[in-house]
């Protein structure tokens, strides 16, 4: 009985530590605490500040390179620095996992 009640909680143990690291929920997590939805939608539907592309629909190439690009605080304008200091200080795995989460949203 013990055998088993070990054996279960390493299942337990180990299948957290599968999800907690899945680059999916990890880009979840960024997406939700980091206001994302407030501006996107909670499904990345929508045009943020009636401005943005709908980034659900797009690839996942150009989100991860959209998003390297405002991480470099580049842009003068008003809307695109909105957007800049949302992902300031971001690592590539962060745009990465946020990236591949959008791409699940429907
Ligand atoms: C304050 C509102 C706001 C928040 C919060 C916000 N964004 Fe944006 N985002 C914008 C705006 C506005 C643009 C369009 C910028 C432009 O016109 O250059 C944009 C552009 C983008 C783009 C490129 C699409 C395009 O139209 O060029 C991506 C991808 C993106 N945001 C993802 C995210 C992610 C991921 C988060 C959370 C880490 C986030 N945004 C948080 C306002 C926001």
């Amino acid at each position: 009985m013990k055998k088993i009640s070990l054996s279960l909680a390493f299942l337990v143990i180990s299948s957290t530590y599968v999800f907690a690291s899945s680059p999916i929920s990890n880009g979840e997590k960024i997406y939700k605490s980091n206001q994302c939805a407030s501006c996107h939608g909670v499904n990345a539907e929508k045009h943020a500040l009636n401005s943005s592309k709908i980034i659900k629909n797009m690839s996942l190439d150009s989100l991860i390179d959209e998003l390297k690009e405002h991480r470099e605080q580049k842009s003068t304008e008003v809307l695109a620095k909105a957007m800049d200091i949302q992902v300031k200080g971001f690592t590539d795995e962060q745009i990465e996992d946020v990236s591949k989460y959008i791409k699940t949203l429907k």
